[in-house]
C-alpha cells in the first residue's frame, strides 16, 4: 500500500496556480455511455484517475477498445462480446453498476455483480433495478449478481422515491434506446447528469429538460458517435478552495466552472475566506485568519455536496466556535473523524450529525484512509497539523485526485509519495 507523508506547518499558507482536472464523476457515465453506439466518442479533459482505467478495463471485457492520449480519450464499442461485469471490477468501483442500462439497450442482457456497501454507507442499487424492471425488463438476483435481460426495452413513466445520480444517469442512458417515450420523474441535477446528457443528445439521443426534474426521453433505433469535452470537477476545485481558505493562503484554480461551486463558495465565504471569480473558468481564494464556525447539511445539487463534507469539515476544525455538520445523503459518511481525532480534532459523532468544536490545534500523526474523500480530508489536515503526518492507503486518493501531491508540492506544501 502506498503512503503520503506530509511535514505540516500551522503557518503555511499554500499560494500559486492550480489547474483543475477533468471530472470523475462525469467521465465514468461518459464512457459507458459509448455501449449505446457502435461508433467512436471522443472525450477531452479526461482525468487520468484510477477509477478511468478501471472502468477502461472493465469496457475492454464487454468489447471496446480505447486509447488515451493525452487528455483525450476515444472509445469504441462496435460489437458488445460480453454482457457481464464482473464482482472483481464492479466491487473496486461501484460506478460499474452503470453498464446496466446501456447494455440492456443496446445487448438485451446484463449480468452485473451486486456491489455491496462500501466505507460511505450500504449504497444499495433497488432504484436502478426498480426503474430497469419498470422498462420492461425482467430481473433475477442471485449468487451476488444481476441478471437483466429484455427483448426491447419499452419507454415508462418512472418516479425516482429519492434523488439518485447512478440511476438518473442508469435510467436516462436506457430509455435512449427504448421503444416510445420515457418520463423520468424526481432526477438527479448533478452538474454531471446534465453532461451526460448533452453527450447522449449529441449521440442522436432525443431528450427533453436536460437538468430539470423532470426528463423526457423519446426512444431511437441507433446513436451515433461523437466528441465531447468533460466538465471540470468541482469536488477537486472544492478540495483546492478549502486548502486555501484553511492555510490562510492565496490560490488561483485555473480550468474550473464556478456555476458548479455556488454551494461550496457561499459556505466558504460566509466563514471568512474571499472567493472572486476572475473569468469564466478561474477562481481566486484568499484565506483569512479568522474562520467562522459554519453549520452545513449536505443535500443533493444545488446544495452543499456530501462529496464535500469531510474536506469542509477539516475547514471548520479551524473555526472560532462550534460547527454542526449534518450528513443527509449517506448513512455512514463520517469514517474521517475517527482519523481527524487521531490528529487532534474535537468532533463528536451523533447519528448523521457531526459537532465540530474550534479552534483546536492538530498535530501530525499516522492515519489511514477509508474512502476516497476521506483521504482528501486527512490531506488537509496533514497540511496544517504541526509535525509529520503520515496517511496510509493511498489507493483511496488516486480514484478521483490526479497527482494531487504534485499539485500541493507546487503550491508550496511539504508533501512526498512513499513508495511500499
Ligand atoms: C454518485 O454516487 C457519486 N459517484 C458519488 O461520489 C456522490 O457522493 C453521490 O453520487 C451523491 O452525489 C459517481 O458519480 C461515480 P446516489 P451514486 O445514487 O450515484 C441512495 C465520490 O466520492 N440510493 O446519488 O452511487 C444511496 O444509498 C463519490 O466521487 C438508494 O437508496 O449516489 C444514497 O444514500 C462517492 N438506492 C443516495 O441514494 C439506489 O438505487 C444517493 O446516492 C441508489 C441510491
Amino acid at each position: 500500500m502506498e503512503k503520503i507523508r506530509i511535514l505540516g506547518d500551522h503557518a503555511l499558507q499554500l499560494r500559486g496556480k492550480v489547474r483543475i482536472s477533468g471530472s470523475k464523476n462525469a467521465v465514468l457515465p461518459a464512457i459507458v455511455a459509448s455501449l449505446l453506439t457502435e461508433e467512436r466518442l471522443w472525450l477531452q479533459n479526461t482525468p487520468r484517475v484510477k477509477d478511468v482505467f478501471t472502468t477502461l478495463t472493465l469496457m475492454e471485457e464487454l468489447g471496446a477498445d480505447s486509447e488515451l492520449k493525452e487528455d483525450i480519450l476515444s472509445i469504441r464499442s462496435k460489437k458488445i462480446i460480453s454482457p457481464e461485469a464482473s464482482y472483481e471490477l464492479v466491487r473496486s468501483m461501484r460506478a460499474s453498476i452503470l453498464v446496466l442500462g446501456p447494455l440492456l439497450a443496446r445487448y438485451g442482457k446484463a449480468i452485473v455483480a451486486l456491489p455491496g456497501g462500501c466505507a460511505i454507507g450500504s449504497r444499495p442499487i433497488d432504484l436502478h433495478i426498480a426503474g430497469m424492471q419498470r422498462l420492461g425488463a425482467s430481473i433475477t438476483l442471485e449468487h451476488g449478481y444481476i441478471t437483466a435481460e429484455a427483448s426491447r426495452l419499452r419507454g415508462a413513466d418512472i418516479q425516482f422515491e429519492k434523488k439518485t445520480v447512478g440511476g438518473t444517469e442508469n435510467l436516462l442512458m436506457a430509455a435512449t434506446l427504448a421503444q416510445g417515450e420515457t418520463v423520468l420523474r424526481n432526477c438527479a441535477q448533478e452538474p454531471e447528469v446534465v453532461s451526460m446528457a448533452e453527450l447522449l443528445v449529441k449521440m442522436g439521443a432525443r431528450i427533453d429538460g436536460v437538468g430539470d426534474e423532470v426528463i423526457r426521453i423519446r426512444g431511437v433505433k441507433e446513436l451515433g458517435g461523437a466528441t465531447h469535452e468533460i466538465i471540470p470537477d468541482r469536488i477537486e476545485a472544492g478540495t483546492f478552495l478549502v486548502a486555501g481558505a484553511l492555510t490562510g493562503g492565496d490560490i488561483t484554480l485555473e480550468k474550473v466552472d464556478p456555476g458548479h461551486l455556488t454551494a461550496i463558495v457561499e459556505k466558504l465565504c460566509v466563514s471568512g475566506a474571499n472567493i472572486e471569480k476572475v473569468d469564466d473558468s478561474t477562481l481566486r481564494v484568499i484565506g483569512c485568519p479568522d474562520i467562522k464556525p459554519q453549520d452545513i447539511t449536505t443535500s443533493p445539487y444545488p446544495g452543499f455536496p456530501t462529496d464535500m463534507q469531510a474536506q469542509f469539515m477539516v475547514l471548520m476544525t479551524q473555526a472560532s466556535g462550534t460547527s454542526i455538520i449534518t450528513e443527509t445523503i449517506f448513512d455512514r459518511r463520517f469514517s474521517h473523524v475517527n482519523e481527524l481525532l487521531r490528529l487532534g480534532a474535537n468532533i463528536e459523532v451523533n447519528g448523521d450529525k457531526a459537532v465540530v468544536k474550534g479552534k483546536t490545534p492538530l498535530s501530525g500523526a499516522e492515519v489511514m484512509a477509508t474512502d476516497l474523500r476521506a483521504s482528501a480530508s486527512l490531506i488537509l489536515a496533514g497540511l496544517i497539523a504541526r509535525g509529520e503526518t503520515v496517511i496510509n492507503d493511498v489507493e483511496h486518493l488516486d480514484r478521483g485526485y490526479e497527482k494531487i501531491e504534485d499539485k500541493l508540492k507546487r503550491l508550496g506544501a511539504s508533501i512526498e509519495r512513499l513508495k511500499k
